[in-house]
């Protein structure tokens, strides 16, 4: 039977349009889902139906381009959400040189207290990291931010980074892009990642893969990047759907 496992989504927005969604989940084969918080708001439904549903779980922070809403008050009190115990991660944090909504000084000094915090309550990280290698991974290095977990969301870059961010103890999660035909490093790097090192994703509601590109995305569709991930790996579905879930439940603290 086939597993799957939506390591990164966003459910917090879907609003009387949840249940269809993981309905359609749940007959894809969807066993678990992560929604992860990007702002306040988001961070506190992440954390209601973490508690209120067993297929889901999730982690809390401040997205960079959203770390402008943190100050020293909403730090503290994200604190006391991140401690809860449904909440298994701290996420997502990171830079996004891409947007650049934020001035790349805030992004960082929120990057690094929310490093902070996670190592704090000894939480793996989800990290965010748009057209910002170079500091992103200065501060990952610097910090030793995979010490409790970690997980390079929507990975992007090249096999050369994955290396030093497998090293660095960080999963790579892959999303819709891997489906594009224009994908050039990523099915390298697909190809290369050590199985039991490998996340899925579909960012939700963002990112929608082939052949769907463009529409709204929802955690069903994270079969077309396992299908995907099967292609390029010579593997049968189910068997890289075995080991993402098995992978997820590991890193969200979900496995017996
Ligand atoms: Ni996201």
């Amino acid at each position: 039977m086939l597993q799957l496992f939506d390591s990164h989504c966003h459910l917090d927005g879907l609003g009387d349009k949840l249940p269809g969604v993981l309905e359609r989940a749940a007959a894809a084969g969807v066993v678990g889902m992560a929604t992860i918080g990007c702002d306040w708001e988001s961070s506190q439904r992440a954390s209601e139906l973490a508690a209120a549903y067993d297929n889901i779980t999730c982690a809390v922070g401040f997205h960079p381009s959203d770390s402008h809403g943190l100050d020293d008050k909403r730090f503290i009190e994200l604190g006391e959400l991140a401690s809860r115990p449904e909440v298994r991660a701290v996420g997502e944090i990171g830079l996004d040189y891409y947007w650049d909504s934020t001035p790349r000084d805030i992004q960082q000094k929120w990057f690094v207290e929310q490093i902070h915090l996670a190592r704090d309550l000894h939480k793996p990280i989800v990290i965010h990291d748009r057209e910002a290698h170079g500091d992103l991974f200065d501060i990952v290095r610097r910090e030793n931010a995979g010490e409790f977990g970690g997980i390079m969301h929507c990975f992007s870059g090249s096999w050369e980074l994955a290396k030093e961010a497998l090293r660095m103890n960080f999963y790579i999660s892959f999303a819709g892009p891997l489906t594009y035909k224009n994908a050039r490093a990523l099915p390298e790097v697909a190809a290369q990642c050590p199985l039991d090192r490998i996340l899925i994703e579909t960012d939700t509601p963002y990112l929608a893969p082939e052949p769907l590109r463009g529409k709204p995305n929802e955690p069903a569709n994270v079969r077309y990047v396992a299908a995907r991930l099967a292609e390029i790996r010579r593997l049968d579905i189910e068997e890289i759907g075995a080991a993402v879930t098995r992978n997820a439940r590991l890193f969200y603290g979900l496995a017996e």
